[in-house]
């Protein structure tokens, strides 16, 4: 199979293509634009086509040859930024989504995965979160992610494209094995900017709020390996291909560690403390998180190894420069 991996120069887009080239004889294609890829994410092994997906010229030049299957990582993803900047999430994430889906159709590609995200649920009703929970996105970077699914349901009835909806968790961790090593650029995310303030790239972080109803007043949520969502990624396009339907499933470890539990964690893992400071709570942030991956379980297969807290600090430890 020729497979096209969009934003696949970047933090989990990198992860994927490593797992394709470990696990898989597939030909694999990279584009990206590289405005938050890194060249050191690339394996020579794969062709390269640098650009936007919503750049006819480089649809043009994807589909140029047959592809079998997209895998779809090109797309902003801070949910804070996309309630300041909702234009920028508009232009890309749907625009773009769509005129790769388009091209796709034009072209007899049948086979998409996308990468979708938890912040679909917004604040939970219940837990843990399953794909019945009712869909109340809190941000305009989750109502994107909802639209493009809506959209995937009318690309397969009306056009027959087969779909993998995967609806992530906390991702976090780096592979195991060290193959990537592109640090991302200004993260927003926890574990990233707690292995930063290790390593001494910032001087301390913030604890956003201890006075939730949870055991130590921190906020929960589910932490899933990057590791593991490639492999669910892949056996995501298995799934659909032998079975010719669409799929919409959470990938989450099951698992939830609260603030300070990370912070402790990352704390024994690096051998001192990492310092930081408690602050008042970030608003929209719901006291705990946690998924049901069950569907992925049964339909997949799909087991979580990677993402306890232990080896997912080790695997970024591995990365972060030592301060
Ligand atoms: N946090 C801090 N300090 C920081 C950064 C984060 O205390 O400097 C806390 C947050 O308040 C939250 C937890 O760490 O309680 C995790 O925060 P992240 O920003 O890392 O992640 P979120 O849970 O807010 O959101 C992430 C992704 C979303 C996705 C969601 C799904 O960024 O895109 O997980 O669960 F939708």
């Amino acid at each position: 199979m020729r497979l096209i991996v969009t934003g696949g120069a970047g933090y989990i887009g990198s992860h994927i293509v490593c797992e394709l080239n470990a696990r898989t004889e597939h030909e694999v294609v990279v584009v990206d634009s590289m405005e938050k890829g890194s060249e050191v994410n690339l394996f020579p092994k794969n062709e390269f086509i640098k650009g936007d997906i919503a750049d006819d010229a480089i649809l043009r030049k994807v589909f140029s040859k047959n592809v079998d299957a997209v895998f779809h990582f090109a797309a902003w993803k801070g949910a804070g930024e996309s309630m300041l900047l909702p234009e920028k999430y508009s232009i890309n994430n749907l625009n773009g989504t769509l005129k790769l889906l388009t091209a796709m159709s034009e072209n007899n590609c049948k086979n998409f995965i996308f990468s979708s995200s938890a912040a679909v649920y917004g604040a939970p009703v219940y837990l843990p979160i399953d794909e019945k929970h009712p869909l109340n996105q809190e941000n305009y970077y989750g109502y994107t992610k909802v639209a493009i699914e809506e959209n995937l349901k009318w690309y397969d009835k009306l056009k027959g494209i087969k779909y993998a909806a995967l609806r992530y968790f906390n991702a976090a961790g780096y592979d195991t094995k060290g193959r990537i090593r592109g640090l991302e650029r200004t993260p927003a995310n926890l574990l990233p900017i707690i292995m930063e303030t290790a390593s001494g790239m910032r001087e301390s972080f913030e604890i956003f709020g201890e006075d939730y109803e949870t055991p130590d007043g921190t906020c929960i949520r589910d932490y899933i390996h990057v590791s593991d969502l490639a492999l669910a990624h892949l056996l995501s396009l298995d799934y659909i291909v032998a079975n010719q339907s669409s799929i919409t499933i959470n990938l989450g470890s099951e698992n939830g560690y609260s603030v300070k539990e990370i912070t402790s964690m990352a704390e024994t893992v690096v051998g001192r403390s990492i310092p930081h400071k408690i602050g008042p709570r970030r608003p929209g942030d719901p006291a705990k998180l946690l998924a049901s991956s069950a569907k992925a379980r049964e339909l997949l297969n799909w087991k979580p190894v990677f993402s306890d807290s232990k080896t997912l600090i080790e695997s970024m430890r591995n990365v972060y420069p030592r301060g």
